[in-house]
């Protein structure tokens, strides 16, 4: 019997090992990018207070059919109007985007308790709202910098960055990913930018990419209204927080096929268990 609780617990460590494997790969794109919020604060049962929630609410709902959107709420004085808008990944489905936005907005509330403004990044969208007036305006200002550890002096390695980069600049829309066979970039601009807005801003994020991150095997700039980010391969098994890429489908198929093995052996425990109980039972 001893045996067997042992087996048991291999059994216990092993489903357990592979879990965060198949959670991560299904919870990806709610990943923490960063959060922000204003300085300034709303009342407790406010009218600015319920008009936050409309539009809070707003952003959900909208999330399920599209993947951008704004809305104004207006209240009866300009300080009590919120405005707000989402964006998410352009690669993300429709069903991805509505939970990955609700998952925004739970979050932002304990983040950033009665601010007036509040934004958060997830991997997979962005969400931000005040009773200011942000929207349609270009915002170049770098909320997120984060350059990994440098590959060492790798001549061929930074050209390959460099033209996915490039690349990434030439592509048009708001989301842009490409890559050759060890490097991933991609982009993306909030929607109420306009398209030379939108052109403008990537210039400039993936301009101090290749300036502030020099050699580093992954790189993310974050302004208020873009954002464009880059890994290599020296970089995958670096940063937790670096993991868009398990979108793309790799780690996934790696995830089922950990858990197929996990079923296997449990399996063939159960087999023996079985036998077990069978010769006992024929003695
Ligand atoms: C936003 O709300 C705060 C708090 O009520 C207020 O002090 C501020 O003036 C408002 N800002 C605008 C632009 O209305
Ligand atoms: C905000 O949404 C409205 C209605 O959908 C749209 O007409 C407007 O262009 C949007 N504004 C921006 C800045 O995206």
């Amino acid at each position: 019997m001893a045996s067997l609780r042992n087996t048991l617990s291999l059994v216990f460590c092993l489903l357990a090992a592979t879990g965060p494997w198949l959670c991560s790969a299904t919870s990806a794109t709610d990943t923490f990018v960063y959060g922000g919020c204003s300085q300034q604060k709303f009342s407790p049962a406010s009218p600015y207070e319920s008009n936050l929630n409309s539009l809070l609410t707003s952003l959900v709902n909208s999330a399920t059919y599209s993947s951008y959107n704004n809305f104004t709420i207006m209240g009866s004085s300009s300080s009590d109007t919120a405005r707000g808008l989402f964006q998410c990944r352009g690669d993300l489905s429709m069903p991805d985007c509505a939970t990955c936005v609700a998952r925004a907005v739970s979050q932002v509330g304990p983040l950033c308790p009665y601010t007036c403004g509040g934004a958060l990044q997830l991997a997979g969208c962005y969400i931000k709202y005040d009773n200011v007036s942000f929207l349609g305006q270009e915002d170049k200002t770098v909320v997120l910098k984060k350059c990994g550890p440098s590959e060492g002096y790798n001549t061929e390695g930074i050209s390959r960055r460099d033209a996915v980069l490039t690349e990434l600049l030439g592509g048009g829309g708001y989301f842009r990913a490409g890559g050759s066979s060890d490097v991933q970039g991609m982009g993306q601009c909030v929607g109420d930018l306009t398209v030379s807005e939108c052109q403008d801003c990537l210039g400039t994020a993936i301009g101090r990419l290749k300036n502030d991150c020099g050699t580093a095997v992954f790189g993310d700039m974050f302004l208020t209204k873009c954002y464009a980010r880059y890994s290599t391969d020296g970089g995958k098994y670096n940063a937790k927080s670096h993991n868009y890429k398990t979108n793309y489908g790799g780690e996934r198929t790696f995830a089922i096929i950990i858990g197929l093995l996990a079923a296997v052996v449990l399996l063939i425990i159960f087999l023996l268990f079985l036998r077990g109980v069978c010769s006992r039972g024929g003695k």
